[in-house]
């Protein structure tokens, strides 16, 4: 199997953050001491995931650039690609056919957030599968946001139902979607819904109905957190400052995974330290140093 490629979702319209959104990318928000962005990129550090590619809207482009470089401050490889106008999270596919070159993917929503013992095991197990496609369910309390996983008796998965008036289970599926090097080929065959988007629970439906389609479930150990309104941006920030402030340790610390797995050295480190010398965030990284 050709090594997963990555993918982050960061275009969107962030309509219901308006009017925060008219003039910024949400994934560049802050969630606490980080901008939104680092999550998702740390959830695909920690598949162990470097070559990803990162699509955003046109204008927004250059901002991310200017933040996350090429990637080679993490020992990541990052290639910019741009969605022209947001016609839905099957289009990611279409649009990193080139980038993917037959290749298998994760792709995680760049307004996402993951939190948990054992995320990584989690990953890498979905990471392992050759075939098909791994997507996660998380039980949410008000699942007719998203799309919901509708199971039968044996708890097979029957169908993923995109915001349904009724929810067949509490089971909402997560931004973050594993499928085999196929998906662009499929994501070119759907058509769009009503709303005029190629709706990623129709690809996922392509899969499903070949039997190729794993959900795990996402255990109430996990957090997955939603920041696409005032209210959940801000409770996202508060959580992670929380455990931060707690437990001394970061989360979504793109630089200390990095460190971790070998991907760039001490000195490499210690730059990044110097770079926020004045925060807590750099301290940390510098702590890093004295412990390694
Ligand atoms: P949504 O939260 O569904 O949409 P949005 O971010 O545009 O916000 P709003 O509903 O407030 O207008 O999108 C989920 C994620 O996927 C988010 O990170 C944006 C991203 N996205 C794209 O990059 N391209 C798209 O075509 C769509 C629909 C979403």
């Amino acid at each position: 199997m050709t090594q997963r490629k990555g993918i982050i979702l960061a275009g969107g319209s962030g309509t219901r953050l308006y009017p925060i959104t008219m003039g910024l990318s949400k994934q560049l928000l802050p969630i606490y001491d980080k901008p939104m962005i680092y999550y998702p990129i740390t959830v695909l550090m920690l598949a162990q995931i470097r070559e990803i590619a990162i699509i955003t809207t046109p204008e927004d482009q250059d901002q991310f650039r200017r933040l996350l470089g090429d990637g080679s401050q993490w020992g990541l490889d990052f290639t910019y690609i741009v969605q022209p106008s947001p016609d839905g999270l099957a289009q990611a596919y279409l649009l990193a056919r080139d980038f993917l070159n037959g290749a298998g993917s994760a792709m995680v929503l760049g307004d996402n957030i993951f939190f948990g013992h054992g995320l990584s095991e989690l990953l890498t197990a979905a990471d392992t599968k050759p075939q098909g496609g791994t997507v996660f369910g998380y039980r949410v309390a008000d699942p007719e946001r998203y799309g919901v996983v509708d199971f039968d008796g044996n708890g097979q998965v029957r169908a993923i139902i995109e915001k349904p008036e009724i929810p067949p289970s509490q089971y909402a599926v997560t931004g973050l979607y594993f499928l085999d090097g196929t998906a662009p080929d499929r994501a070119g065959e759907i058509r769009p819904s009503q709303r005029n988007e190629l709706e990623i629970t129709t690809l996922l439906e392509t899969y499903l109905h070949q039997g190729q389609l794993t959900v795990e479930r996402m255990g109430r150990g996990y957090a997955w957190l939603d920041t696409g309104t005032h209210g959940s941006l801000l409770d996202a920030g508060n959580f992670v400052r929380t455990l931060e402030r707690r437990q001394g340790l970061q989360t979504g610390c793109p630089d200390e995974i990095a460190f971790d797995q070998g991907w760039i050295d001490a000195d490499q480190l210690s730059q990044r330290a110097a770079l926020f010398a004045k925060n807590e965030y750099g301290r940390y990284l510098a702590g890093l140093l004295k412990q390694s």
